[in-house]
């Protein structure tokens, strides 16, 4: 078979992003803009200007991606663009771009589940993996520890029983009043901090589930009662008990399971902290392969929706002109 190639969109949330994908891993474009600066003296994501923003870039950043790979639209193989989860306005304006550019090309399109995209970053570099796996999902609206039967039957071992990861680092932030994307910020401000403060890790020795609404309150109500703390102990703290969690709770399913090769998804992925206790485990442990992704693929991009849409191409598995934006689209519609 000829190698496709797949150009695709991605505009769940607030970066716009396009590439172009032949084959399993050569990248011909991959392109992203990142709306961070325009939300962040709001606190957070204000939907309504996503949206307005998607439209703004998309036209001229897909005209700049097929530039940038120097081919014409009509020698792309489909269309992939992010149907769900995320953000229903800014998701119609990527899938609206996406139909009629399938329309016009008379091309396949194939609507990609974003959290499938965050797992398929992994094979961008290193294509060796294959099921089964684990997955640990760490991202601003999910974290969950996943068992990869095969390329697209996934099934959830675990998964959080309040907020996600992501939501946690962006909240304790906020209380911190450290501005937004909140992640980010931890993560560096710890980077000259000691973790000496014991937060609770809530569910640290029950089963695969994960709960981190408690973590947030103790830290809110040690911030209310004590005013002599360096902000920087608290930060590495809030981080070591949470990611600490993530971490222990995924090599237990690993053993449990007797699953070696475990795969890191998502934006908490990007963690400096979580990166080290990685190698750690690793070292810890020989039998182990922990993989995740270069920090510029754990954020949100297309490189990664045009990876998973490669798995339903070779498959024949595409989508109807009628497929709709789904903000609240669940791990059972994966595929
Ligand atoms: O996967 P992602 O781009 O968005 C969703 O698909 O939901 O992840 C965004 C999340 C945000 O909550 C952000 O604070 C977090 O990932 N994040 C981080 C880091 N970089 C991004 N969290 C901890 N440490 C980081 N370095
Ligand atoms: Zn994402």
């Amino acid at each position: 078979m000829e190698e496709p190639i797949i150009f695709s969109i991605e505009s769940s949330c607030d970066e716009t992003a396009v590439a172009i994908l032949k084959g399993k891993n050569k990248v011909l474009s991959h392109l992203v803009v990142s709306q961070i600066d325009i939300h962040k003296v709001f606190g957070g994501v204000v939907p309504e200007i996503a949206s307005r923003k998607h439209l703004d870039y998309l036209n001229q950043l897909a005209k700049k991606s097929f530039e940038e790979a120097k081919i014409r639209p009509e020698e792309i193989s489909a269309i992939a663009v992010t149907y769900g989860p995320g953000l229903v306005g800014a998701l119609l304006i990527g899938l609206n771009f996406a139909k009629g550019l399938a329309l016009n090309l008379n091309k396949p399109l194939i609507g990609v589940n974003h959290l499938y995209g965050h797992i398929y970053a992994n094979f961008l570099a290193f294509p060796e993996l294959k099921p089964p796996f684990l997955v640990l999902l760490v991202s601003g609206g999910h974290t969950m520890i996943l068992h990869a039967k095969d390329y697209l039957h996934f099934e959830i071992v675990g998964q959080t029983m309040d907020d996600a990861a992501g939501e946690a680092f962006d909240k304790v932030a906020r209380m911190l009043n450290l501005g937004y994307p909140g992640g980010p910020k931890i993560d560096k401000l710890s980077q000259k901090g000691n973790a000496i403060y014991d937060f609770p890790k809530p569910l640290y020795h029950k089963g695969y589930d994960f709960s981190f609404s408690g973590l947030k309150t103790a830290l809110l109500y040690f911030t209310r009662e004590n005013n002599d703390y360096r902000i920087e102990d608290v930060a590495a703290s809030f981080q070591k008990a949470l990611i600490d969690t993530l971490i222990h709770k995924t090599i237990k399913a690993s053993k449990d399971l007797k699953i070696n090769d475990i795969i890191i998804a998502g934006g908490v992925a990007a963690n400096s902290y979580l990166r080290k206790k990685i190698k750690d485990e690793q070292e810890k442990n020989k039998n182990l392969h922990i993989y995740f992704p270069s920090l510029e693929l754990c954020t949100d991009n297309a490189l990664m929706i045009a990876r998973a849409a490669y798995e339903k191409f070779i498959r024949n598995k595409f989508s109807n002109l009628s497929l709709d934006a789904v903000p609240n689209l669940g791990l059972k519609d994966i595929c």
